[in-house]
């Protein structure tokens, strides 16, 4: 698998700006500062493609960025499946309180329940800190929306393989879905064939 002509598409906070036709979506959503941003640059091998920021609170709109899925199987041959990968604000970020938590509350809430072309949303969460207690609010929210989904834990590298391990044994415990949780590291790009044959799986 791989992820080939990645480019910024457009922005929405309404459902009347969201893209038209069918193309499949991927999105991606968790805390402020979890790496939203740097997973999608990552999956796509570019980097600046989505803004990525030491100081959480980045993204505040919905961004959407085309790319495509490419899948080379000895007996198919080569397939190319058009999809976007959609970047969500994070939640959670103190300064997003109060009136703008509300705000931001309605304008996911919407991309969530309405989007005709939701695949698969990914729900962030850092390796380090499975089972917080705004995570677990989130994920209570999704699922029982019915949206499919996708735990991924993040910053993997900052973790030893038997912590790594055990925190995603956590994540599985905590935030039950289809198919596991599977660990992510921007940095290193590892973890890059589970994560994209889960979503090309999902997507198709
Ligand atoms: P908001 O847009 O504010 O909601 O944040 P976000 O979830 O998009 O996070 P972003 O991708 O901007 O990353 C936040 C910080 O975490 C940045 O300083 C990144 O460099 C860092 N970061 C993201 N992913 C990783 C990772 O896999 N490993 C390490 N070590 N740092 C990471
Ligand atoms: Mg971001």
């Amino acid at each position: 698998y791989d992820i080939i002509k990645a480019a910024y598409a457009t922005t929405a906070v309404r459902r009347d700006q969201y893209p038209e036709g069918n193309v499949p979506e991927v999105a991606f959503l968790g805390r402020s500062n979890v790496g939203k941003s740097s997973l999608i640059n990552s999956l796509c091998n570019h980097r600046g493609l989505a803004r990525v920021s030491g100081a959480p609170g980045k993204t505040q709109t919905i961004n959407y960025f085309s790319a495509a899925l490419r899948r080379r199987d000895e007996e198919e041959g080569e397939q190319r499946l058009p999809f976007y990968l959609v970047d969500l604000p994070g939640y959670g970020f103190a300064k997003t309180g109060g009136r703008n938590r509300d705000m931001w509350s309605a304008f996911i809430g919407e991309y969530v329940t309405q989007s005709p072309n939701l695949c698969v949303l990914c729900l962030l969460v850092d390796l380090r800190h499975p089972g917080l207690a705004i995570d677990q609010q989130a994920y209570d929210w999704l699922a029982s929306a019915g949206v499919p989904l996708q735990i991924v834990g993040t910053k993997a590298d900052k973790l030893k393989a038997n912590e790594k391990n055990r925190n995603l044994a956590q994540l599985n415990k905590l935030f039950p879905s289809d198919r596991p949780a599977l660990a992510y590291s921007s940095l290193k790009r590892d973890g890059f064939g589970p994560l994209a044959k889960n979503l090309f799986e999902r997507v198709l």
